[in-house]
């Protein structure tokens, strides 16, 4: 099954006895991670009954459909015996409320948020979560960030919250750095000063500029 760069560096992540991934939709990356082996035994979750039917029809299609459980259900409510959780494809708000509402124990995460991503490491970081890795990567013209982690002491520093910890390194975080840094000087130069920008946009371009002479001493 043909997987876009964004699934595809999820799977090559998931080594688990039993994956849960929380909003399967399509199933694609559960179905992959039980045919590859990576998974020896899923459970798709979806809160849509149509979503799941989605992921049911394609692991029929893949005859995996004995080895994945499917629960039409919100987060986490019903997950029970997972040792690896994927939650990707939604805002950094709804991961947070289902990590807020029940946590599996001893369990990696594998997140990649769609939207609001330092929201979700601020998350981690104040409910000491311990990063295993957070690297970004590129699909069609889009940059997301690949957040792995389990429960454990916080190892974020403030200024990671932005833009992660780039580990392991990947080409993609340069090449993100300098388009946020393209759209903040946009956004400057239209506010006339950078006095008149937010100082949340002040303290990214902050960011972005020790992170780039940080890349250009290594
Ligand atoms: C955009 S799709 C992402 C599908 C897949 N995970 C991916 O990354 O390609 C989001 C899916 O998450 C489901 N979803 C949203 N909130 C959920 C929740 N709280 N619990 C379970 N599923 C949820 C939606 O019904 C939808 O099928």
């Amino acid at each position: 099954m043909r997987l876009d760069n964004r699934l595809n560096a999820i799977l090559n992540e998931i080594k688990a006895q039993r994956l849960a991934d929380i909003g399967a939709d399509h199933g694609k990356l559960i179905v992959s991670a039980v045919l590859t082996g990576r998974a020896e035994t899923g459970i798709a979750v979806d809160i849509s009954p149509q979503s799941l039917e989605k992921a049911k029809n394609l692991a029929k299609k893949y005859n995996v459909a004995d080895r994945i459980e499917f629960l039409c259900s919100d987060g986490l409510e019903e997950v029970q015996g997972a040792d690896c959780i994927v939650i990707a494809g939604m805002g950094a708000n709804e991961i947070i409320k289902i990590l807020s509402r029940k946590r599996i124990p001893d369990a990696v995460y594998i997140t990649l948020p769609h939207q609001d991503t330092p929201y979700l490491r601020k998350y981690l970081f104040e409910e000491n979560f311990f990063i295993k890795k957070d690297y970004i990567i590129k699909e069609n013209q889009r940059y997301y960030s690949v957040i792995i982690f389990v429960e454990g002491k916080s190892n974020y520093s403030k200024e990671e919250l932005f833009f992660g910890k780039n580990t392991p390194p990947s080409a993609a975080f340069e090449e993100y750095l300098y388009h946020r840094k393209e759209a903040i000087d946009n956004i400057i130069s239209q506010a006339g000063s950078i006095d008149k920008i937010s100082s949340a946009l002040r303290a990214e371009k902050k960011e972005i500029e020790r992170c780039l002479i940080k890349l250009k001493m290594l």
